[in-house]
Formats: structure tokens, C-alpha cells, sequence
């Protein structure tokens, strides 16, 4: 039977639009309800959407009692047990690939939610995961949802301090780790990063707040370690616990009676930057992720029942947690985990997955492409990879030439490509093409999904024609609901600057036939390769390097990472002279200190050494002008108005420098 609300012409997808956007909210209630209805509930919800979006008060399917793991996996047992859900490609070429059916899924998640259940821990506590993109990452992921317990996925590629201060941030009751993991031929020590980020503070100027910090690092009462390449670890006494050892007590066949959860009921938080210093742990509820990232993976690729999905996202972030697991778990396919990088061992190990196991969608993200592309053609062109129905791109604007590429390529001429444009805070897919259905144009996301209503604002906050900034006028069910532990910030960031609307922080442009080209962020935020990076964050630790008083960051083009980080900074003075250090130093130390307290995601390229900043009259520092600079303007003049700058003179001699 066909799915309801499938998108199979360009007409369905008018006509979805219009129903989901329709005037009467009898209309707009029925369609919504009508895509729940695919899914099991424990009780099917009456009420589709309630709250208020210009207060950022939304609320989906709220009287739906559900439990998302019973959809993900008992739902699919009767017909789908030996089918495989996921199929894990490890790093190591050689080493041994494990197809996971349904069904033991199924088990290995009911045996580690018995796990969990033995740990005293209780509905709604946070569990934090810092694990590599393994199986076992998916189980816990799992077994959370399945005991309402809420997951809090940090990259691996996150420092100790960066953990530390997001497992405060989220007060997590457990966390989960392995013992270490390669990535490429890199080992990430993850049970030493845990050990350093669990270690209680002391010595420092603010005593009272490592007080604070050290209380709600003692609330973490055990940590539980997955032996992934059981090399010897030291275990914490009382508090160390492998899984291992404790799935031993555990029988093959328990089964977990799954908790109901209400649809609002918080399924997980995942951290992003933001553009101030502090990253922003979104909170997505039960009810209406589930709906969203069920039927966009389901429409925007055209999934069929032997679909095999390879999301190359880790499930450290947002792409890989609706596309990598609960996408492709929720509608019955098989997804691929790898856990390695494009290049190991050679820059042809992407084609060889696909070609071996006979993948028939690609989802990944430009920067990976423009990597392999600068490699050569070589790679991908002894790979027929015909198997490949459709290739779809996330993370970043594509730029043409890595279109076209994937297109030539991998594609070869034949599979559509779906240039798909959302957000951590929207849950899922928004603004896309849908695969073979909906017109393809090279470096454009095109329309908006069915359900999603965007706009064009100007600086006023009026409806801009051309250019403007990308905003949201309706709610959708995979929004975000707040941010965790600060509503206000959550108001504050999204709602404020465009009452009545969803402010996404990207400036986009759109014809007469409504489809969308994304330009980048226009606020404090960075992309560099697909991970933002608030300016603020880096700046932070810039500054407190002896040798420099105060820096600004700025995101520069790169052929490869589409931008990269440029700091300007100042010396530190002592009695009016500059402690100088030598930049390539400075640029070692400081990266040193970047890669120490967020990850090795927050380097600088480039270290630029200025006599003073350009700011207004109220000390903002301007990284409008140094943007420009960056990316390489050379006429003063284009630069835009310097008459609100203190020192417009600083910015030639800061164009001498670059
Ligand atoms: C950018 C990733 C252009 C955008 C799912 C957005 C894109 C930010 C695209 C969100 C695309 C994502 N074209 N830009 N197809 N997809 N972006 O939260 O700037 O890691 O605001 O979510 O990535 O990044 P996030």
C-alpha cells in the first residue's frame, strides 16, 4: 500500500503543500494527524499543533502517548526480523563488518536498556554519549529512547573541556564511552578524554563556581565503557563499569517493556554553536521528531523497501541522528555506519562501500566531496557504482564545480541530487529538492518541503523579494523546543529578531518560482567543513593566551572546508610595549589551546597580528570589514561604511598585513 502524503509528481508535492499550509486550520490539523497516523502510538494524539510560535511555544500531537523505539524496531519485527538494519563498516579495511538484523537490534537494545534500568536512574535523566560512530552508539542511543531517558551525543572529536562543560551543562546522570577508537589512522583516546572531563576542579580563581561544576560532575555516578579495541584501560573503582561484563548477567532474549512517553516529552539534546561563547544544547521532543525525520527521509529520497542508506554523518551530529539512525530505523531500510574517514586507506574507500555493498542512496556533505575531488578523478572512476539510485548533499552551500563532480562522478549522469537545507534546530530535512521529482538546479535547495513555509527578510523585517534573510513563518514538527536549562536564550536567539517568525541565521535568495539558493550564515557562526563554529567560542580561548589582549575571528573561503578560521589579534602590552612572539609560534600555542579546550575542529589557518581592531563607538568590534578582507577584497572602497568606526584608519593597515 502506498503511503499517505507520499510526493510521487511535482503535483503531489503542490498539493501536499497546499493542504499542509492551508488557511483553514481544520485542513492544516487533518494533514498533520494524517502523517502521524503512520506510526504506532500508544494513544493516537487529537491535537496536531497548539502554542504560540512568536513566544517560541510549540507544541505537537500533545495528547499522543508513544514510545519512538516501538516504532523504530517491535513495529518492524512480524515482517522485517532478518532484514538488516544496520550494516557497520569499520575503519580498518580488513577488520570484520557486522550486518545487525532487525531483530537483533531489537535485542541488543533490550539488553542494554536492561542495563541502564540496573544504574538508578530515572525517567528524563540526561545520559551522555561519547562514543565513535560504532553500533553500540545506536544501541545506547536506543535504549535511552526506549527508557525515556534523554541522550546527549557529543562528537568525538570534542576535547575533555568540551565534554566537561556540556555534560554540566545537560547535570548527565550516566555517561557511556568505549575504551578508544581509530579514525583513519588517528586513535582517539575516548576513556582517558572522559576520565580528564569527569576530574573534579580545584584550583582556580573562581572557586565557587568549580564548586558548582564539581557538584554536578559528582552526580555522574558511573560511567560505562564498550571494550571497542580492548586495549588495556584503567577503571575508576565504583564508578568504571564495562558493558561487557554487565551484558554478561543480562539473559540473550530479555525484552524491556518499553515507557510510554508523551509526544512532547524530550527524546534528545544535541549541542551547536551559536554566536555567542556558549554552545546551545537543543532539545527535540518525542512526538513530532519523530514524524518529521520519519516521512523527509522517506519523501526527499524516495526510499523504497530494499533501500540501502548510507548517511556518511557521524551521529555526533544532527545529520547523523535523523539520517543515520532514526530515519532509516523508523521507516524499515538498512543503514550503513562506517566509522571512518573518506581517505582511509586510500581516497577510494567511499566508492569501494558502495560499490561492495551495493548502496543505493549517498548522503553526504560538500566538503567531503571537494576533498575527494582534489584527490583526483582517478578514485571514483573505476567504480561503476551502479547500484546508486540517488546522491544527496548537506551541511554547506555546494559550490558548482563539487556539484558537478558528484554529478560526473558518482552520480555518473544518472541519479538525481537532492541539495538538502536544515538546521540542528529543525530536526530535519526543510528546504530540498525531492529526488527525481521536483526540478534539480546545481547550488540551489530549491522549495521548501510541504509543511514548510519560508520567507525572505529584509532588515526592516519586511518581505524581501530577491535577498534577504532566511526566516520560517509556521512551525513544523521537528522543531526544536527549546534550549536546554534557557528558554529565554531559545526566545531570544530565534524568536526575537523577527517577531512572529523562526529566524535560521542564513541569508538566502529565491526567484519568481520560489525555489532557494542558501548564500551562508550572516551571524557570529562558521562553517567550516559542515561543523559550526561560533566566532565567540574561539575567540574565548583565543584571549586567553598571554601574548594576546583581545581577537576576533572570522571565517575565510577554503577550497577544501569551504571556510576556515582566521583570527586578527592584538599583543598583549606590558607598560605600553607589545609582548611580541613570533606568529608561527603564537599560531602553534594557540591552536595548541583551541584543540585542548574545544577540539581540533576549532583551528586557525591563519593568525593575523593587527595593531588594533576596527570598532564602532560603543566597542563592537566590526568583523564585517575583516570578513571582507579575508575573502579577499582589495578595494577600501567596496568595503561598505567605516564612518561608525573609532579608527577607520585601521582597516588599510590591516589590509597591508593580510
Ligand atoms: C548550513 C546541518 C547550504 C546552513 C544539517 C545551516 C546548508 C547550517 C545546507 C546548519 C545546504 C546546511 N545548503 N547551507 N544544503 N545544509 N547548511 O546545525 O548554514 O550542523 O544554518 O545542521 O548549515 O548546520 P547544522
Amino acid at each position: 500500500m502506498m503511503p499517505s502524503h507520499s510526493i510521487r509528481s511535482q503535483q503531489d508535492h503542490e498539493k501536499l503543500s497546499r493542504q499542509a499550509s492551508h488557511k483553514d486550520p481544520l485542513v492544516r490539523k487533518e494533514y498533520w494527524l494524517s502523517l502521524a497516523k503512520e506510526y504506532q502510538w500508544r494513544k493516537f494524539p487529537t491535537q496536531s499543533l497548539e502554542g504560540s510560535f512568536e513566544g517560541g511555544d510549540v507544541r505537537w500531537f500533545s495528547d499522543g502517548h508513544l514510545n519512538i523505539t516501538e516504532n523504530m524496531l517491535d513495529r518492524h519485527l512480524p515482517l522485517l526480523a532478518d532484514h538488516v538494519a544496520l550494516h557497520f563498516i569499520p575503519n580498518q579495511e580488513g577488520a570484520e563488518r557486522r550486518n545487525i538484523t532487525y531483530q537483533e537490534l531489537f535485542q541488543s537494545v533490550n539488553r542494554w536498556s536492561k542495563m541502564f534500568q540496573s544504574l538508578d536512574l530515572k525517567a528524563n535523566d540526561v545520559v551522555c554519549l561519547y562514543m565513535p560512530h560504532i553500533p553500540e552508539l545506536a544501541f545506547a542511543m536506543l535504549a535511552c529512547a526506549r527508557l525515556g531517558l534523554v541522550h546527549s551525543v557529543v562528537f568525538g572529536g570534542f576535547s575533555a573541556q568540551a565534554l566537561r562543560s556540556r555534560i554540566i551543562d545537560a547535570e548527565c546522570k550516566l555517561v557511556v564511552t568505549c575504551d578508544g577508537s581509530y579514525r583513519g589512522d588517528k586513535y582517539v583516546d575516548y576513556k582517558n578524554i572522559v576520565d580528564v572531563a569527569l576530574t573534579s576542579l580545584s584550583e582556580s580563581e573562581s572557586e565557587s563556581e568549580n564548586e558548582i561544576e564539581n557538584k554536578i560532575l559528582s552526580k555522574v555516578k558511573h560511567v560505562l565503557i564498550h571494550d571497542h579495541t580492548k586495549k588495556p584501560i584503567s577503571l575508576v573503582k565504583g564508578r568504571d563499569l564495562l558493558i561487557s561484563e554487565e551484558l554478561k548477567k543480562i539473559p540473550m532474549d530479555t525484552v524491556v517493556k518499553a515507557v510510554d512517553r508523551k509526544a512532547e516529552d524530550p527524546l534528545f539534546i544535541l549541542y551547536t554553536s551559536g554566536s555567542t561563547g556558549k554552545p546551545k544544547g537543543l532539545l527535540h521532543t518525542t512526538g513530532g521528531y519523530m514524524v518529521w525525520a520519519g516521512w523527509t527521509m522517506r519523501e526527499v529520497f524516495q526510499l523504497r523497501n530494499d533501500s540501502l542508506f548510507w548517511c556518511t554523518a557521524d551521529a555526533g551530529w544532527i545529520t547523523g541522528h535523523s539520517y543515520v539512525i532514526y530515519g532509516p530505523l523508523l521507516n524499515g531500510i538498512t543503514s550503513v555506519m562506517y566509522e571512518g574517514i573518506p581517505t582511509y586507506p586510500s581516497a577510494d574507500r567511499f566508492w569501494k562501500i558502495i560499490e561492495e555493498l551495493k548502496v543505493t542512496h549517498f548522503y553526504t556533505a560538500p566538503t567531503a566531496i571537494r576533498g575527494l575531488e582534489s584527490l583526483g578523478d582517478e578514485f571514483p572512476k573505476h567504480y561503476a557504482m551502479d547500484s546508486l539510485q540517488v546522491c544527496g548533499s548537506v551541511g554547506e552551500p555546494i559550490n558548482l564545480e563539487a556539484w558537478e563532480w558528484l554529478k560526473k562522478w558518482v552520480a555518473k549522469e544518472r541519479c538525481p541530487i537532492v541539495d538538502t537545507w536544515w538546521q540542528t534546530e529543525t530536526g530535519g530535512i526543510m528546504i530540498t529538492n525531492v529526488a527525481g521529482i521536483t526540478p534539480e538546479i546545481p547550488t540551489k535547495a530549491t522549495l521548501p518541503l510541504p509543511g514548510v513555509q519560508a520567507i525572505l527578510l529584509d532588515e526592516k523585517g519586511n518581505q524581501a523579494t530577491r535577498e534577504g534573510t532566511l526566516c520560517l513563518s509556521h512551525p513544523w514538527p521537528g522543531m526544536a523546543r527549546t534550549i536546554y536549562g534557557d528558554h529565554t536564550r531559545y526566545r531570544e536567539n530565534y524568536f526575537k529578531a523577527y517577531p512572529g517568525f523562526y529566524f535560521t541565521g542564513d541569508a538566502a535568495e529565491c526567484n519568481e518560482r520560489g525555489e532557494y539558493r542558501i548564500l551562508g550564515r550572516m551571524d557570529d557562526v562558521i562553517n567550516v567543513s559542515g561543523h559550526r563554529i561560533g566566532t565567540a567560542e574561539v575567540e574565548n580561548v583565543i584571549n586567553e593566551s598571554h601574548f594576546i589582549v583581545e581577537s576576533a575571528v572570522v571565517g575565510a573561503p577554503h577550497d577544501i572546508k569551504g571556510e576556515c578560521l582566521w583570527a586578527f589579534a592584538v599583543y598583549q602590552q606590558h607598560e605600553g610595549v607589545s609582548i611580541m612572539k613570533p606568529i608561527q609560534e603564537l599560531l602553534i600555542e594557540v591552536n595548541q589551546l583551541l584543540t585542548k579546550q574545544i577540539g581540533a575542529i576549532a583551528k586557525l589557518d591563519r593568525l593575523i597580528m593587527v595593531p588594533q581592531l576596527p570598532k564602532t563607538r560603543s566597542g563592537k568590534i566590526m568583523r564585517r570589514f575583516l570578513r571582507k578582507l579575508s575573502q579577499g577584497e582589495k578595494d577600501l572602497k567596496k568595503l561598505g561604511d567605516v564612518s561608525t568606526l573609532t579608527n577607520p584608519e585601521i582597516i588599510e593597515e590591516i589590509s597591508k598585513l593580510i
